[in-house]
Order: structure tokens, then sequence, then C-alpha cells
């Protein structure tokens, strides 16, 4: 029998809610083994490194090797992509022993997955795919990560999907769907916020809206990356969450306006497809480490004024 948080699934978060972080409050990169030698050499420091699990679970050789030099000299985020958090039929039991064997082996500094589902009945898509916010499937996601937690011993983060559309069976808004997984499982979040800008830009709604009504106090990492632009069959603006670019400006401002309500936080610059240079992600990467300073600056500067 699995323990639960039991909590008004709906209640604001309170201070109590809020989560541990283990990663570092500065900016990480996604890590692709052609940059291993240009991170080792660099001066510049990345926070930390994050890496998809799934590229890890085969059993031994180059992946490992180098992936086992970097966690010498870096802080760790293993992500997962498929464990298909939000599948109407169960975990599948082998990929979650695949992921255990991955977290126990690199001792990760976070763990994370997506709420999303990506397999059915056997079947695997190459996309992850929303879920209805309704209460069926809010306890049987909140059951998912239950014995997610339970498998790997520690907790995890959930984070936010990028959605192209909604279901007409959602009883609830996405914040408070993630809001009430929060509280039932005791879980972290992860909060994406190109996700938030993708999301909100399709859907038509503010994405300011929503960061406001997100539970802040449970994040303990955020992800940047880029989008790309298209139209759909109306002629309005269709973004696609692409990871092949910069983080866009206006998800910069989004991010502004989230450091600035919360202490600093492990930043990870997401850059998947047409993956550049280690100089280019570097970048993006000083970037997000700017803005960091600037308001732990600020902060710090209050403190010492009051
Ligand atoms: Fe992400």
């Amino acid at each position: 029998m699995r323990a639960r948080i039991q909590a008004d699934p709906l209640r604001p978060e309170t201070r109590s809610d809020k989560v541990a972080r283990h990663l570092p409050p500065r900016a990480g990169a996604g890590f692709k083994p052609q940059h291993a030698d240009a991170i080792l050499a660099d001066d510049f420091r990345i926070g930390f490194l994050e890496v998809h699990a799934e590229n890890y679970m085969g059993a031994g050789g180059h992946p490992h090797r180098m992936l086992t030099r970097m966690r010498e000299d870096f802080p760790l985020s293993i992500h997962g992509v498929g464990l298909s958090i939000g599948s109407p039929a169960g975990l599948d039991p082998e990929h979650l022993a695949r992921l255990k064997t991955v977290v126990d082996r690199y001792q990760p500094d976070e763990v994370s997955e997506h709420l999303a589902w990506s397999t059915h009945d056997g079947h695997f898509f190459n996309d992850l795919l929303p879920v209805p916010y309704d209460e069926a499937t809010l306890a049987r996601v909140c059951d998912h990560i239950d014995q997610v937690q339970e498998a790997l011993g520690r907790r995890i983060l959930l984070e936010n999907p990028s959605t192209y559309l909604g279901f007409r069976a959602s009883t609830m808004s996405e914040t408070d769907f993630i809001r009430s997984i929060a509280r039932r499982t005791g879980c972290g979040l992860l909060l994406d916020i190109n996700n938030v800008h993708v999301s909100a830009t399709n859907h038509g709604y503010a994405a300011l809206d929503y960061l406001t009504d997100f539970p802040l106090l449970c994040v303990a990492e955020i992800h940047l990356a880029g989008h790309a632009e298209d139209m759909d069959d109306a002629g309005l603006p269709l973004l696609i969450d692409s990871h092949d670019r910069p983080v866009n400006d206006l998800v910069w401002d989004l991010y502004e306006h989230v450091i600035d309500k919360l202490d600093p936080l492990p930043t990870l610059i997401e850059w998947d497809n047409d993956v550049p240079d280690w100089p280019v992600l570097k970048r993006e990467a000083q970037r997000a480490d700017a803005i960091l300073d600037r308001h732990a600056s600020f902060a710090a500067g209050l403190r010492h004024a009051s």
C-alpha cells in the first residue's frame, strides 16, 4: 500500500509546500556527447548537465564512459521522456526498472519526467501526448507518480506540457491539475517556461495568468528552449516545441518574471535538434546566468538594506 499525502487538491500552496532544490541555482545545459571536450576544456563552468534517461538505458559502451567522466565534474539531472506517466494503462515495469538502473548508477541530483503519455497497448509514439484534466486522470497520474517515487526511492519532478489541443472532458485547469498532483504525491515540479508560452499562444490565453496561478513554490528546476512558429488552418499562430533554436525573447521575459518572484532556480537550456557548437549553447546558458546573478544581487541588496 503506497503512502500518499492527503490534502485539499485545490488549496493554494503554502510555504510548507516549498520543495527542496538539489541542483545549484545556476544555468545548466542538455549534455550532448559532441560537446564533452569543449565543456571540459572551457574556463566557463556550466552549472549542471541534464541527459535523457532513455539514451543511457543500454548496458555499457561509449555513452556511459562519457557520462561517467562528466558526472565526476558536474551536478547531473536525469530527465525521462518515455515513462508515459499519463498513460491510460499502467506503467511499463520494464521501462521503470531500466530507469531505476540509470538513476542508481549515476545518483543524479534531480530526476524528472513529463505530464504526458506516449505508449498504449505496446505501441510507442514519438510525441508526448496530452491528458484530460479530470478526476479520473488525476488519480491515475498520482498513482503512477507514487509508483515511480517508490521504485526509485526518491522524489521526482513533473514537467508541465506543451499542448496543441485541449479536451472537452477536462473539468479543471492545467495549473489546478498540476497543483493537485504535487500536493497528493509530494513530487516537485519542473517549470518549462517555453512550454507555457507555446501552450498559451496555441490556446489563446495569457502566459502571465498561467504563471500567476502556477504553484511556483513547488518548482525545483526550470527549462528554457526554442520553438518554431507556424500557422494553423484558420491562419492563427501555432507554436511547435521544437528545441532547435535559441530561446525566444518573449520566453526570456517570462523567465525574468518568474525569477523576480522566486529565489534563483536551476535553469536548463534545452537544445535537442539542430544542435549547435558548444559556444552557441554556452551563450544561452550565460544569458540565464546573468539574469540569475542580477536577481540574486538585487535580493541580497534588499536583505542588506533591511
Ligand atoms: Fe522541457
